[in-house]
């Protein structure tokens, strides 16, 4: 079995808390906040974590802020490879109004990582064993550009790893342009910001992907499609998975559910098919928790069965 490790650039030790009603000015005094890892390579590996694999978690982790991320994750039995860093790690915070149920997300940008912490990070990737598979998820540090995927995706293929990617922005478009990823999982919006086209219907999202694919992007692509499911596309096949109707709680945490579910059939060269239902299955389950929960190994069980049943 190959190894899984994420890789979190912009980790975040998440606080959630809640007020009776949110107004200017005066003092609101909030509930006992909860506090959660967050941040989308850590996701993916939580996810991973959650329907009974192993992922590794690699990340910088600052200060006492750092050192309570990585805590809530060991708690959480994740396994973490966490480089001591000099910034402290950032702690976004997610408020609820009580009056109204409205949900306020405010987002701290990541710390800065410096340049001896990035070669570490990079040592640390160049020693993983041939094959492993890399997730890179999430945002870069602010002190960092594109050049900083390349480098990356660069050690990585130096060292034979097999990358994922979950990217979105400049990020996407480098790892792109390098190239041979193992697996790409834009979103619709995503994929046409990417392929600088609007795609309405299924065929120009399968003719984008496939554009991609013959280009040399990567061997795969799911292009998620939020409670449409998602298409899969390869070389040689597409394939389309629609979820069943679920009640929708929370759309937090889907993606990186969806992409954690993903990485453990490419672990078990599992075919493309059921690679998507997995992932549609995974990221479906995390709809039907309330807030920043991820998907339950119980739900996504019954949801791939479903999606595993002839139409
Ligand atoms: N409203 C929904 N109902 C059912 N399933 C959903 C819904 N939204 C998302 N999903 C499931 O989660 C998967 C990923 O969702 P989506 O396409 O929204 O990804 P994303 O935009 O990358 O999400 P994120 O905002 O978490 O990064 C979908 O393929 C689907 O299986
Ligand atoms: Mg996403």
């Amino acid at each position: 079995m190959p190894l899984i490790v994420t890789l979190t650039l912009t980790p975040s030790l998440d606080s959630a808390t809640s007020t009776a009603k949110i107004y200017p000015e005066g003092k609101l005094r909030c509930q006992t906040p909860v506090f959660e890892p967050g941040g989308g390579g850590i996701n993916v590996a939580r996810a991973i974590t959650h329907l009974g694999g192993q992922a590794t978690a690699l990340l910088p982790a600052g200060g006492p802020t750092g050192a309570h991320l990585v805590e809530l994750l060991q708690q959480e039995g994740v396994s973490v490879d966490a480089l001591p860093a000099h910034d402290w790690t950032r702690q976004n915070l997610h408020v609820v109004s009580e009056a109204t149920g409205e949900q306020f997300r405010f987002v701290i940008p990541g710390a800065a990582l410096h340049e001896n912490e990035w070669q570490q990070l990079l040592a640390k990737i160049a020693q993983l064993p041939a094959d492993s598979l890399l997730i890179l998820s999430g945002s870069l540090p602010p002190n960092m550009t594109t050049q900083a995927v390349t480098e990356l995706l660069q050690c990585a293929k130096d060292h034979h790893l097999r990358c994922v990617v979950d990217s979105s922005g400049e990020a996407l478009k480098a790892a792109v342009a390098f190239g041979g990823l193992e697996l790409l999982k834009p979103n619709q919006s995503e994929l046409a910001e990417l392929s600088g086209q609007t795609l309405d219907q299924p065929d120009q999202v399968v003719t984008a992907a496939r554009l991609l694919i013959s280009q040399g992007a990567a061997k795969r692509i799911v292009v998620s499609l939020g409670p449409q499911g998602a298409l899969g596309v390869d070389a040689e096949q597409c394939v389309q998975v629609v979820p069943p109707p679920v009640t929708k709680r929370s759309t937090v945490g889907a993606g990186d559910s969806m992409v954690g579910a993903m990485v453990m059939k490419l672990a078990d060269n599992a075919p493309l098919v059921d690679m998507v239902r997995f992932g549609v299955a995974a990221g479906t389950a995390a709809t039907m928790n309330q807030g920043t929960k991820l998907c339950s190994k119980d739900d996504t069980a019954k949801l791939y069965e479903y999606l595993n049943q002839p139409q």
